[in-house]
């Protein structure tokens, strides 16, 4: 069966692109809706009509949730045709003044759960399937203040890459989305909202409409989709200007 497998899917970004999958990839037969609230991915599963569901509340910064993952796609043996790596978690404060175990959950879920999850699915996934990763604005240059996050982001976009030019052969494609700030909950679990001067400033993506044109670039292939003109301009200044100055003026 026709599988599309989502990350994140229970808010924000994960499931507004839930929600437009259909509209892109309308030869999607079956979903797996991947996060930890299972009541949330119940209540999404209800509006896929149509569709076959499956809710896997997997805690992904817990590695035996990949033994679980693998366990599933063993039994399974989906048809992967779009693999979406959305959870992620981005937490605001500096070295040595927030705790170890925060620091170290965003490395667990924005990579070392992201790798993982593709590196079980993509023996699943057929010749012309389709690989999402959703990083950030952050990965374009460390972040002061959100420098784990933006280190993690600058991970998922070099992965992508990377992996996009190893698939290559098998006609698979990586796409990496670089949203700037959008208002979903991950504001307020990193401890962003009303702390940071440069989010009230930042212009905001909508979600929804991340969301379809994150679903389109990746149908059409793209290798990076980045919302917003001074987004892409921001992408490209950062490539040309020494990281030095760049941290300057990137300070959440
Ligand atoms: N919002 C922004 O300003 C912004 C900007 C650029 C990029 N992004 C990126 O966009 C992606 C989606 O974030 P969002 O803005 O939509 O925030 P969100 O609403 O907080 O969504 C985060 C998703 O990740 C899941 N998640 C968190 N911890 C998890 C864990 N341990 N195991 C499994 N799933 C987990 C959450 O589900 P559960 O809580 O149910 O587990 C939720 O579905 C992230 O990768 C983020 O880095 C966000």
């Amino acid at each position: 069966m026709k599988t599309a497998i989502i990350t994140g899917a229970s808010s924000g970004l994960g499931r507004e692109i839930v929600r437009q999958i259909a509209d892109v990839f309308p030869e999607v037969e079956s979903y797996w809706l991947i996060a930890r609230r299972i009541g949330c991915l119940d209540a999404l599963a209800e509006d896929l009509t149509g569709k076959t569901t499956a809710c896997l509340p997997l805690d992904l910064c817990d590695p035996m949730s990949y033994v679980a993952f693998q366990e599933k796609l063993t039994a399974e043996q989906p048809e992967v045709v779009l693999l979406v790596n959305c959870a992620g978690c981005g937490y605001l404060g500096n070295v040595g003044e927030m705790d170890t175990a925060t620091q170290t959950r965003m490395v667990d879920l924005n990579v070392r759960a992201l790798t993982a999850v593709t590196n079980m699915t993509v023996l699943y996934m057929p010749e012309g399937a389709r690989i999402l990763n959703i990083s950030s604005i952050a990965a374009f240059c460390p972040t002061p203040r959100m420098t784990v996050y933006s280190s993690t982001k600058a991970y998922v976009s070099a992965y992508t890459a990377g992996i996009g030019e190893e698939l290559r052969r098998r006609k698979i494609t990586a796409t990496e989305v670089c949203p700037g700030p959008m208002t979903t909950a991950f504001l307020e679990i990193g401890g962003i909202s009303g702390n940071s001067r440069i989010f009230e400033l930042l212009p905001y993506c909508d979600q929804v409409r991340v969301a379809k044109g994150a679903l389109q670039a990746a149908r059409a292939g793209q290798s990076v989709y980045t919302p917003k003109l001074l987004y892409k301009f921001f992408r490209v200044l950062a490539k040309v200007t020494p990281r030095s100055l760049m941290v300057k003026f990137t300070k959440t």
